[in-house]
């Protein structure tokens, strides 16, 4: 069966009602404290790469950090934005792909976490590696972390052949409704369209509905790409990036990784020396 190619600008849903959602709803996780630590001892300063709408910022802006973000999604990032000058905060947000990344500061650490894969080309992932790589100061820390392709059962099924003939998967009702902060109702609803195990992409739609008062008041559509990564494809990745120092944690704890690990972090540094300065 012919698949869709992927698109050259970053396919993710992370737009209008789902960026709404994010904002409203997925607010905690242990990720938050996990890379918290990182940034903390000796972390600063930080670049949280995929920082959507703030989930781990704005705690580490309201711990004190210096962190800044930047994203995609010109949506995400306005709620981010929204939230912290409601608290008082003005971090520094910059809308661009991670694999078109180029800021003006280097930082001691990047975090990217549930953002890496997303939207994007193969090449434009290992692109955005590179261009991490270059963000940080030298010795300085990658946090990144990667859901492996075999943690969802239903997922897995379709890298099988037969599995892929049952796809595009039917639309599902949706989730049960939640109730936002201005007393709108948010339903989501997401299926597999489409999986292509030899470039190991996932191709996901997503159905966004808001009720207010009882009523349907917007609908949308998004489709979502990303890529499925194994460990050790990711590690060969990182060294070609430029990293020569990476270990790679089981979920988001100090524990080495293991098989029985539905999300790995990758702690990625570049231990190579600073080159002296040329005497004159
Ligand atoms: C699953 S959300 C995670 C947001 C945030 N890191 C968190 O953990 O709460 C993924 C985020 O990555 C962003 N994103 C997706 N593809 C991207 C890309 N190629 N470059 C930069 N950001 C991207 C999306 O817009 C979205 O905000």
């Amino acid at each position: 069966m012919a698949t869709t190619p992927a698109p050259e600008t970053p396919q993710t849903w992370h737009y209008g009602l789902v960026a709404k959602w994010w904002s409203e709803f997925n607010r905690d996780g242990p990720e938050i404290a996990f890379f918290q630590r990182f940034i903390q001892n000796d972390g600063e300063p930080a670049l949280d790469v995929g920082c959507g709408t703030g989930r781990l910022l704005l705690p580490y802006l309201r711990a004190g950090l210096d962190v800044d973000g930047c994203d995609v999604s010109a949506d995400m990032l306005a709620l981010c934005s929204d939230e912290a000058a409601r608290e008082g905060l003005s971090p520094t947000l910059y809308e661009q792909a991670m694999h078109e990344l180029d800021l003006p500061r280097r930082y001691k650490t990047i975090v990217v976490c549930g953002a890496f894969g997303l939207g994007s080309t193969r090449d434009q992932d290992l692109e955005a590696l590179r261009r991490i790589h270059d963000h940080l100061e030298p010795g300085g820390t990658l946090l990144l972390d990667n859901e492996v392709p075999y943690a969802d059962a239903n997922v897995w099924r379709y890298w099988l052949k037969d599995g892929r003939s049952l796809l595009p998967e039917s639309p599902e009702p949706s989730d049960s409704p939640k109730k936002a902060s201005d007393g709108t109702e948010y339903r989501l609803s997401s299926r597999i369209v489409e999986i292509d195990p030899l470039d190991q992409r996932l191709t996901l739609e997503m159905h966004a509905e808001m009720w207010r008062d009882g009523a349907l008041a917007a609908e949308e559509d998004h489709l979502l790409n990303l890529h499925m990564y194994f460990r050790d494809e990711l590690l060969l990745m990182l060294e070609r990036a430029g990293f020569d120092d990476v270990v790679v944690h089981g979920g988001y704890s100090e524990e080495a990784a293991t098989s029985d690990d539905d999300f790995l972090v990758f702690v990625a540094r570049n231990s190579r020396p600073v080159a002296p300065m040329p005497s004159t």
